[in-house]
């Protein structure tokens, strides 16, 4: 895949500029769009994301053809890319959260948020990943110190943010286009995020429109789904939002 990569100092948001740019053009848009710093970067549900200097906010776009049978995919695999990126630049045991963040030591590092673009007739999914590299363990807002972290914070060496962007972009490449990771090959992937997985083992609550499920996390099926054992017996997850219990 050949991408155009576009560096802004500042917006308030790296997906609502490149949705902007989709929705402008002619023509499909393959640009990955990163800033120096985001006013209004945002999670899922609209959560305000926090996302000062120092960080790597970018965001990249994937035209869909509209055959692709697992898209929700798209986001574990850019957790998954994140891991592998970071796990060759500065070692550590980075984890995914399912369904969209990643971990390490326990808190958040990274936030991914994929939202679905519609223009001239086609889909675009816009994939919106935010990592915490050079953010000095001061400038953590206090209401965030127990649960967001960033690689200066746990004392880690932080690669460029050019450098990373590009890794990360080129891997989630790799998966999408060479391993035609969306049209459900995705065992390789089950396995490569299972022996990542931030939750696996620990007992949960998720919550979605259809309601509330507690169990114990086995860990991540091929198709991405969150596997809980629950009272009940085995149940699968497609998507909500998931609390640790204590
Ligand atoms: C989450 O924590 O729920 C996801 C956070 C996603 C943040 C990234 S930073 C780049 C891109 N721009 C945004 O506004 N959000 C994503």
């Amino acid at each position: 895949m050949k991408r155009d990569f576009i560096y802004i100092p500042a917006c308030v948001s790296t997906n609502d500029e490149l949705k902007s740019l989709v929705r402008g053009s002619a023509s499909p848009v393959t640009a990955v769009l990163r800033a120096g710093t985001q006013t209004g970067g945002r999670g899922r549900q609209n959560k305000a994301f926090y996302s000062p200097e120092g960080g790597v906010w970018f965001s990249a776009a994937y035209p869909l053809t509209g055959k692709e049978t697992n898209v929700p995919f798209l986001t574990l695999l850019a957790g998954l890319a994140v891991c592998r990126a970071l796990e060759s630049a500065c070692p550590a045991p980075y984890r995914v959260k399912w369904p969209n963040d990643v971990y390490l030591n326990g808190k958040k590092l990274c936030g991914i948020l994929t939202e679905l673009c519609a223009s001239g007739g086609s889909l675009t999914a816009v994939v919106g990943i935010g990592i915490n590299t050079a953010v000095p363990a001061a400038a953590i807002p206090e209401t965030l110190r127990g649960v967001m972290t960033s690689l200066q914070a746990e004392g880690l060496p932080c690669p460029g943010a050019d450098a990373i962007t590009r890794t990360v972009a080129a891997m989630l490449d790799h998966y999408v286009y060479d391993c035609r990771a969306l049209y459900g090959v995705t065992a390789e992937f089950a396995a490569l995020l299972n022996a990542r997985s931030y939750l696996t083992g620990k007992t949960v609550t998720v919550e979605n429109a259809s309601g509330v499920l507690t169990g114990r996390v086995e860990g991540i099926s091929p198709a991405g789904l969150l596997v809980l054992d629950t009272a009940e017996g085995k149940r699968e997850v497609r998507s909500g939002t998931v609390n640790l219990e204590c």
